[in-house]
Order: structure tokens, then sequence, then C-alpha cells
């Protein structure tokens, strides 16, 4: 018996190795990249920048005038009243109570400059530099940081200016961790419970500090 001829056996085509782009195509990816990734701020720019909103800036102070200027902070998480547990803090934005401080001032013949920051450094420098930015006086909210923030309180003890507690809520009749602030003891006064009419009624009130000093 002749043997059976061979079967032809089925080339495997492989598949052409991708080719490596050339060396100049390559650099010029990289730099793009590079480009591209120091344009973009990084993420934790981004962060920090969000986290400061600045609204209701003081008006530019006529010459020679002696208008009460007040820094008005407001700490972590004040960034989202509105959207946070409106059943507690209400439906208000920061920046509407903001713009209703920025109003109440006016008439009352004073500045208020808003900020807020969910960090507490941030808060600490502010604090800090006040009375060297021109403050007369300081109304802070300082959120959670109220139950924690020894720093908060050497910022204020630090500062020489008459400074209001404020809080939307009235913290006593919640938890009992809100029961303790740490920064009361640094204060002038206190005012909380009122949402954002705490705000208005802090700075009526600081207004009256100032008058009387
Ligand atoms: C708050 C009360 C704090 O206990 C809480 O952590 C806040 C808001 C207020 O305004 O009612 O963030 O300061």
């Amino acid at each position: 018996m002749s043997p059976r001829p061979k079967k032809k056996q089925p080339t495997t085509k492989k598949a052409p190795a991708k080719k490596a782009p050339a060396k100049k195509a390559r650099v010029k990816k990289a730099s793009a990249k590079k480009a591209a990734a120091k344009k973009a701020p990084s993420k934790k720019a981004r962060a920090k920048k969000a986290a400061v909103v600045t609204a209701s800036a003081r008006e530019p102070a006529p010459a020679g005038s002696v208008k009460p200027a007040v820094l008005v902070i407001s700490g972590p998480n004040l960034d989202r009243l509105g959207k946070r547990e409106p059943e507690i803090y209400g439906d208000q934005t920061l920046n509407d109570i903001h713009d209703r401080l920025h109003r109440l001032a006016q008439e009352l013949d004073a500045w208020t400059e808003g900020r807020q920051s969910n960090h507490e450094g941030d808060i600490v420098d502010w604090i800090g530099s006040a009375s060297d930015e021109g403050f007369d006086g300081i109304l802070l909210n300082p959120g959670a940081y109220t139950h924690t923030s020894v720093a908060i309180y050497d910022a204020i003890r630090g500062s020489s200016l008459p400074t209001v507690e404020l809080h939307l809520s009235n913290p006593d009749a919640r938890e009992s961790f809100r029961k303790r602030s740490l920064v009361a003891p640094a204060c002038s006064g206190r005012v909380a419970g009122f949402g954002g009419d705490s705000y208005l009624l802090g700075l009526r009130g600081l207004l009256a500090q100032l008058a009387n000093e």
C-alpha cells in the first residue's frame, strides 16, 4: 500500500504584530499626556478650590470709612446647605444666607464677607489673619469642629477679635456628642437654633458688642 498522501497542514496565520509607533510619535504622545497633566489642576487642588465658597464679598471700603467689617466663617459640610438634611438645617443655601447677611450689614452700616471650608486648617488660618486683614469681628459656625477642635479654640483665643459662635440647629437639643462645644469658652456670644436667621441674629449681636467696645 502506498503511503497516504500527507494532508496539507493548515497554516495558522499569525496576526501581524502590531507595529510599535515610531519613536517620534511616541515622544509626541508622551509630551501631549504630560501637557494635559500639567494643565488640569490636581484632584487635591480642585477639591480645595471647591471647598471654599466666597460669597457677598466685601465692597471696597470708602476712604476713611469706619464701618465695622465682619468675617463670616462656616465649617465642614455647610457648603451643602439646602441639600443636607433640610429637616434639620432648612432649605436655604449658604449663598442665600451670605446674601441676606450682606444686605442686613448694609442696612446696619457694616460689611460682611462670607467664607466656607471643609478643612480645619483653613478655618484656623482665616481666624488667625482676620485682624491683619482688617476685620473687626468674626461670626463662626464651626460645624462638627465645634465639638472636636482645640486648634480652632486656640485660634479664637489667639485672635484679638470678638467671635460669635453660630449654629443653624440647636446642638443642645440633639445627640449628646453635640452638647459639648470646645470653642464656646473662647467666644463672646452664641446663637443657635434659628436656622439661617442665627447668622442674622449673630450679626446684630456682634455689631452691638463692637459698638460697646
Ligand atoms: C451645626 C451643628 C453641628 O453639630 C453640626 O456638626 C453641623 C452644623 C449647625 O449649624 O447646626 O455641621 O454647626
